[in-house]
């Protein structure tokens, strides 16, 4: 394989883009004019990078238990995860399974190699689990359609599992894993690793939680905007034949790529992207979905190739502790406008937050009917606001008119592979020193959460959700 051709598969891989961080601390530029308030800011910063530096295993890395792992699946997400698991202390690569084996397979070994992993490349997930009996943790990352078996037979053969999202394609796929994890006492990690980053926990834990700082939440936004995107290619000369593309359950090359549009492999952007902010929303708000409306389609690709909505909009419908809330999510495939994010809007304050620095400043805004917040700054929860300018009036504004609330930024500086904190929480659970922050049960009550979109909108009206559907028994 040419570095042409690799060039040529990720160009038309999005997920392989690169992370480009900036330093979200932009409230520390105040420090000079900031005398005690700042030093709590820098104080309470200092603890946290501290505290992240633990969860990513930096500190005390060399005493960490090894652990024998294999990679499932060594398309555009393995290849992400690898690079996160090269940078979690004490992983060593036993092996490497991918049905693509002049290409992805080929590739992964050979990287691995270079790093001095003796490892062994196979077609068949099942001959691998066969052989090579030391593995103790297989990772998966195959297409949504194969999780279920991938993880079954994974776990039934002994092997602890983290799996990346979504669960299964179907209720059912999930609900097998469920069940097989509860018999087997494996770990089965879902990956959405939003659930280990740090700046997120931080947000769950101490402003939602501890602070309060939102006060009661009563409305949430969200989006992932992505821009156009052709269908993903493939080197003309690493076609898979269609006898063997037919054993693994693809019709052709085409839909062998581009698998997360097609109805039985995949669920479209709305599961695809959607599911990992849609994840957060039922964990910030403590609560289940009771119903949601959905509208979606076909808008702009052609539904031949394109068998999934290419637009999804969908309204949940919340019971919390609190009272009633509501969460507005939606995904488009057609303009990039605003990336992704997810904003959690109290009567207190509102939180706005994205796993990307690419767009969002991760700032938290205390509404002004609320209490001040010096307290917060003081401790080093939040930054002190940025003060804002105001601009000379031009036109008379109403005295009812709602004023724009302060910003803090939030003190959680994230410079790290998204995936590492999620698959290190993952390997310290298999050591026995954590717990995992996704769990077989929350992976598959994001799954019944999410997969219903889709069923609204082809059902075109209002859906409930039982809570027994969010059970598995
Ligand atoms: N957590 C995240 O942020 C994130 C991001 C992207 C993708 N994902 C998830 O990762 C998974 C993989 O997505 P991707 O973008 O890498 O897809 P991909 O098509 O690039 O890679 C899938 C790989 O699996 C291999 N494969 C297919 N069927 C197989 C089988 N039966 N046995 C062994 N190998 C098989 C393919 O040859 C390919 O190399 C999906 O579940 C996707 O939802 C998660």
């Amino acid at each position: 394989m040419s570095e042409k051709d690799d060039k040529d598969l990720q160009e038309t891989t999005p997920d392989r883009k690169g992370i480009d961080r900036r330093d979200i601390l932009q409230g520390m530029a105040t420090l000079p004019v900031l005398g005690l308030f700042g030093y709590a800011v820098h104080k309470q910063v200092s603890y946290e990078n501290a505290q992240v530096a633990q969860t990513l295993g930096t500190a005390q890395a060399s005493n960490l238990k090894e652990v024998n792992v294999a990679l499932l699946g060594a398309g555009a997400q393995g290849q992400v995860l690898l690079d996160a698991m090269l940078k979690c202390p004490n992983v060593r690569f036993r092996a490497v399974c991918d049905i693509w084996t002049d290409y992805n397979l080929k590739k992964v070994v050979n990287i691995l190699k270079k790093y001095n992993f003796n490892v062994n490349g196979y077609e068949d997930y099942r001959e691998m689990l066969d052989k090579e009996k030391d593995i103790e943790a297989v990772v998966i990352a195959t297409p949504d359609f194969w999780h279920s078996q991938h993880a079954v037979d994974c776990m039934k053969a002994g092997k602890h599992v983290y799996c990346e999202k979504e669960m299964s394609n179907t209720l059912e796929g999930a609900r097998r894993m469920v069940l097989t994890q509860r018999e087997t006492g494996k770990l089965l990690q879902i990956g959405h690793q939003r659930r280990s980053n740090p700046r997120y926990r931080y947000c769950y834990n101490k402003l939602i939680k501890e602070a309060k700082l939102l006060g009661r939440v009563v409305t949430i936004n969200g989006q992932w905007n992505r821009a156009v995107q052709p269908d993903l290619g493939y080197p003309k000369r690493y076609e898979i034949p269609a006898d063997k593309l037919k054993k693994y359950g693809f019709k052709s090359m085409e839909q062998f790529r581009n698998w997360r549009w097609y109805k039985g492999l995949g669920g479209g952007p709305i599961v695809d992207l959607g599911s990992h902010q849609i994840d957060i929303y039922g964990w910030f708000l403590d609560a289940r979905p009771v119903a949601l409306i959905a509208s979606g389609g076909h808008d702009y690709y052609p539904p031949e190739t394109r068998e999934w909505y290419d637009t999804a909009m969908v309204v949940y419908e919340y019971e919390t502790p609190q009272g009633g809330a509501r969460g507005f999510y939606q995904t488009q495939t057609t303009n990039s406008s605003l990336g992704y994010f997810e904003r959690f809007m109290g009567d207190q304050g509102t939180l706005v937050i994205s796993e990307s620095d690419a767009n969002y400043a991760n700032a938290i805004y205390r509404e002004v009917t609320a209490p001040p917040w010096d307290e917060w700054v003081q401790k080093g929860y939040v930054t002190a606001p940025k003060v804002v300018e105001v601009k000379e009036q031009k036109a008379v504004l109403d005295v009812r008119e709602s004023v724009s609330p302060d910003e803090h930024k939030i003190p959680i500086e994230f410079v790290d592979l998204y995936h590492r904190p999620h698959l290190m929480n993952f390997f310290n659970s298999v050591r026995g020193l954590e717990k995992l922050n996704c769990p077989a049960e929350i992976g598959y009550e994001t799954a019944v959460t999410v997969l219903k979109v889709n069923e609204a909108i082809e059902a075109r009206q209002r859906l409930e959700f039982r809570p027994d559907e969010f059970e598995v028994s």
